[in-house]
């Protein structure tokens, strides 16, 4: 039995993730544990992420995140983030977004006040390095002069590439577009060039182009549908998934897997959301899309689908929170998912 542990985290992780649990408990035979990390924990215990969530995390085949607030930079220094420690702690090197609109945006148009479904159909997923780049936190102060390191090495981009390519072949996707800015970063992005395209070789059947980062951050708007997998670093990759969400509907449908080789971390790509947060209207569809990601990483994708029909219905029948233009809370959304699920399970 896959052994699973959740950390609720922050915020509206506390609110998003136990209706996720819900649905994991209801469709699948887990053993799951639970975790602390966060700001709270931080300040209940000393410490943003434990010595025994560690342990947990060690003894788990999946880890179901949901997120975590940052202290200010002037809080506390020498913060390491609790979720940059676990990626790199289990080599999780492949961050996956998908970014899907379940073939509806057409139907469904105008959403909410901020948000909205696109009126094409959406349906590409962004592959993020997830270990190396900026986010290798080697920041230090030099005289006046604050510096960062972008660590980009050769072993790290072929991996990631290959990645890609096996995730291609194995979700019928057609096309892989990598992002960078290998005009300017000539030596970090101009490896990571070099090494997609000796990849690529290796599978001629799926078309590959490269584009720069900030033309790609402008054709995710104008024109979604040329995109099917955009490969990029750490931190673009990290931009552009949030940019992405606006297409779908925003962060409330935005999920996320880490994938390592022997371990896997799933989480939403939005934060704790302090502004809504203790009000009971954060969306659940990114945590439970988290679940369904976890299904097809187990391999059983039928439960997967089931999961994503279910949010597609809701969303279809205006049972939604408020950020996608309906008017119920998280648990109203979970009643709701729990019915259609009760109904074609
Ligand atoms: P955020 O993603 O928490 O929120 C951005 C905006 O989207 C807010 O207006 C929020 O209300 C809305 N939103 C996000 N998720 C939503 C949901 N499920 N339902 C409805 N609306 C939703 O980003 P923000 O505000 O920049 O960051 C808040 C905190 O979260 C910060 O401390 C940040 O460092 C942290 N953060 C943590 C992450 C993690 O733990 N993986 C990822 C991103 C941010
Ligand atoms: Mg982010």
């Amino acid at each position: 039995m896959k052994k699973i542990l959740v950390i609720e985290g922050d915020g509206i992780g506390k609110e998003v993730i136990p209706v996720a649990v819900k649905i994991l408990k209801k469709l699948g035979n887990f053993d799951i544990i639970f975790g602390d990390a966060g700001y709270e924990c931080y300040k209940k215990r000393g410490s943003f992420l434990p010595d025994d969530t560690i342990e947990y995390a060690k003894e788990s085949d999946i880890i179901l995140f949901g997120a975590i607030t940052s202290p200010k930079p002037s809080e506390i220094k020498n913060y390491k983030s609790p979720i940059i420690t676990l990626r790199k702690m289990f080599n999780l090197y492949a961050n996956v977004r998908p970014i899907n609109n379940f073939g509806i945006g057409e139907v469904i148009g105008r959403l909410g006040e901020n948000y909205f479904l696109h009126a094409k159909n959406i349906d590409f997923v962004i592959i993020r390095e997830n270990t190396e780049d900026l986010y290798v936190g080697r920041e230090r102060i030099d005289n006046n002069k604050a510096i960062a390191e972008r660590v980009i090495s050769k072993e790290g981009c072929r991996k990631i590439s290959k990645f890609a390519f096996e995730y291609a072949k194995k979700n019928n996707r057609k096309k892989v577009t990598l992002a960078h800015k290998a005009n300017i970063l000539r030596l970090t992005d101009g490896l990571f060039l070099e090494e997609f395209y000796r990849v690529a070789k290796d599978y001629k059947d799926i078309e590959v182009n490269d584009a720069l980062i900030d033309s790609t951050a402008l054709k995710i708007i104008l024109k979604p549908e040329e995109f099917d997998i955009i490969l990029t670093s750490n931190m673009f990759g990290d931009i552009l998934s949030d940019e992405s969400s606006s297409l779908i509907g925003g962060l409330g449908l935005a999920p996320s897997a880490n994938i390592g080789d022997d371990k896997a971390l799933f989480e939403p790509v939005h934060g704790s959301a302090p502004d809504i947060a203790g009000k009971g209207i954060a969306n659940p569809f990114a945590a439970v899309l988290c679940v369904g990601m976890i299904f097809d990483y187990i391999g059983e994708n039928d439960k997967g689908n089931l999961i994503r029909n279910a949010i597609k219905t809701c969303i279809l029948d205006k049972k939604t929170t408020p950020d996608l233009g309906g008017n119920l809370k998280t648990k109203d959304v979970e009643k709701e998912l729990l019915k259609y699920i009760d109904r074609y399970d």
